[in-house]
């Protein structure tokens, strides 16, 4: 374990080739410059759900992340950052996806800054982000940057007259994970259960007993 500081990218694409692992790789290869430019050192790790799929399977049905996939929700839990990107299916995320996030602990991704992004064939499904992928880690309470990146088919040509070409809508959404990382450490949610959450930080079970809560 390094101290630097941890990014996890999380790819639902299903082909070989996939466009989507392609947009997981740009966006994480964007973030790791923005913040090297900040003089931040990054440690990171691209996970591909499709080598996940069975285990995701078993775990929906029995509610028992098997080892490898609950090693990946351990990283992602534990990350500094996601970025996560799914393919458009019938107009939202993948159904790969979504088991992937019904698999994952409710609170894994509290307070977690997230760069949204996702592939499709046609432009037309390009507010797939806004209208599917941000209320769900809403949802989650994680913490979504503004900038989405939506890329489909016709962004992959290399086209000067383009209005927002990908690489710059990559950059913009890069900065502002790096802008969500460097301001503030993540606040990790009370764990209800620790000593500290019903005795406050200085106290004791003497002073609990002495004290007790009133209700
Ligand atoms: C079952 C299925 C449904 C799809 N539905 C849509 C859709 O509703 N809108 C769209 O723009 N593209 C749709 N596509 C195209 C994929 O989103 C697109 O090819 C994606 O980039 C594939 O990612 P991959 O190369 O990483 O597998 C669909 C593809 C499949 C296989």
């Amino acid at each position: 374990m390094t101290g630097a500081t941890q990014i996890a990218v999380v790819s639902a694409g299903l082909s070989d080739p996939s466009s989507t692992r392609l947009l997981a790789d740009r966006i994480l290869q964007a973030v790791t410059k923005d913040l090297a430019g900040r003089g931040t050192e990054t440690s990171s790790r691209v996970f591909e759900l499709r080598d996940f799929a069975h285990d995701i399977t078993n775990s929906v049905l029995t509610g028992f992340a098997p080892k490898p996939l609950a090693e990946m929700n351990d990283f992602v839990a534990g990350a500094d950052a996601v970025v996560v990107v799914s393919p458009i299916f019938s107009t939202s995320y993948s159904g790969l996806f979504k088991s992937w996030v019904d698999a994952l602990d409710r609170d894994a991704l509290a307070g977690m800054p997230v760069l949204l992004a996702a592939t499709a064939g046609t432009p037309r499904h390009s507010l797939a982000i806004d209208y599917a992928m941000r209320p769900l880690f809403t949802y989650l309470h994680a913490e979504p940057v503004s900038t989405g990146v939506f890329a489909s088919s016709d962004d992959w040509g290399e086209s000067a007259d383009r209005v927002a070409p990908l690489q710059q809508r990559i950059d913009r959404a890069a900065r502002e994970l790096a802008d969500r990382m460097t301001e503030a450490e993540r606040a990790v949610p009370a764990d209800p259960f620790s000593p500290e959450s019903y005795l406050g930080e200085n106290g004791s079970f003497a002073d609990l007993l002495a004290n007790p809560p009133v209700r």
